[in-house]
């Protein structure tokens, strides 16, 4: 099986509010797929729409080549869900109920979740209900794990973790990735996607307005650049090249500052022409990107 996740125009609709409209994508066996989009974009309501934990208003999804409408026990055991609300009985213990969460999924080795439980820090003997945010998300992130699931889908995953953990997170994915298996996961925040998903789609007002590979979203970016020189250029030579917007000079007239978008070839050789000083340019951060992605999309009608 290529595909582990296909969505077809779904659609979910709160009364009046729009939760998603018309969504249509493909996640693919193996990938690690980045679902980004800011707060209210409608990402917990794909997921969601997946588990089967609310029903489409129109439209259809398959998960792992089951339907979630009607194979979802079977889904369940296959798939490893981190809910971005994840709660649990508050009076147990840790082990307990990482133990109780393992034989729902039809058993988990001890020793797999003593391994997780270390390498995210997470204290077993703690009462759930004693935890801190960051380490409830822990027992979050091992109850997703902790069965080697073929497919993980897990909503904001590193919500409430310290910059540590969120690496030793991001470590988890990719081993889970190297093992074969398929992570999709949500996020408002472009570093860590962009760190570890091979694609990424970006979601805006329940729509999907950007899916590609990290590389390519990158490449069709605008990065700026900035030619410092050894005496005063003209603006003149540098307007209209290709793939140059905006140039401007500094107040000396010796440095030059532009947005590239592709190759800068053409700039190179124009500065050429004179002594250069310095070059710099700014790799585009994916979050410009959806930035301005979400500034380019038109404004919904009032
Ligand atoms: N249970 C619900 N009832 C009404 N509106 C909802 C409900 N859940 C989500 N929404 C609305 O649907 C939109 C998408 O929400 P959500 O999927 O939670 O976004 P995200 O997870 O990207 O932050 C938002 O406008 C939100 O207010
Ligand atoms: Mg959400």
């Amino acid at each position: 099986m290529d595909t582990a996740i296909e969505i077809r125009d779904l659609t979910k609709t709160y009364g009046t509010r729009r939760g998603l409209t018309g969504l249509t994508l493909d996640v693919r066996a193996g990938e690690v797929f980045g679902y980004l989009g800011p707060n209210g974009a409608g990402k917990s309501t794909t997921i969601r729409l997946l588990l089967d934990l609310i029903r489409p208003t129109s439209g259809t999804a398959t998960v792992l080549g089951l339907d979630p409408l009607r194979d979802g026990v079977a889904l369940r055991r296959r798939v490893g869900y981190l809910a971005g609300d994840f709660v649990v009985d508050g009076r147990q213990k840790v082990r307990e109920c990482l133990r109780f969460l393992g034989a729902l999924r039809g058993g988990v080795a001890p020793a797999r979740i003593e391994d997780l439980a270390d390498q995210l820090g997470l204290d077993q003997n703690a009462t759930i209900k004693s935890l801190s945010k960051g380490n409830r998300q822990k027992v979050g992130l091992v109850q997703a794990f902790m069965h080697t699931p073929e497919l993980l889908i897990l909503d904001e995953p590193s919500s409430g973790l310290d910059p540590l953990m969120q690496q030793t997170f991001l470590d988890l994915v990719t081993e889970a990735a190297a093992a074969g298996q398929t992570v999709f996961m949500s996020s408002h925040i472009m570093d860590e996607v962009e760190a570890v998903a091979d694609r990424i789609a970006i979601l805006r007002d329940g729509a999907l307005v950007a899916l590609d590979t990290v590389a390519d979203l990158r490449a069709s970016a605008v990065r700026r650049i900035e030619v410092s020189f050894g005496h005063r250029v003209r603006i003149e030579e540098f307007r209209g090249l290709p793939g140059i917007t905006e140039p401007i000079l500094d107040t000396t007239e010796t440095t030059l500052r532009a947005q590239l978008t592709g190759t800068p070839d053409a700039l190179i050789k124009a500065a050429a022409r004179h002594t250069v000083t310095a070059l710099h340019t700014t790799e585009p951060h994916l979050d410009e990107i959806f930035h301005a992605h979400y500034a380019a999309a038109p404004q919904p009608a009032a």
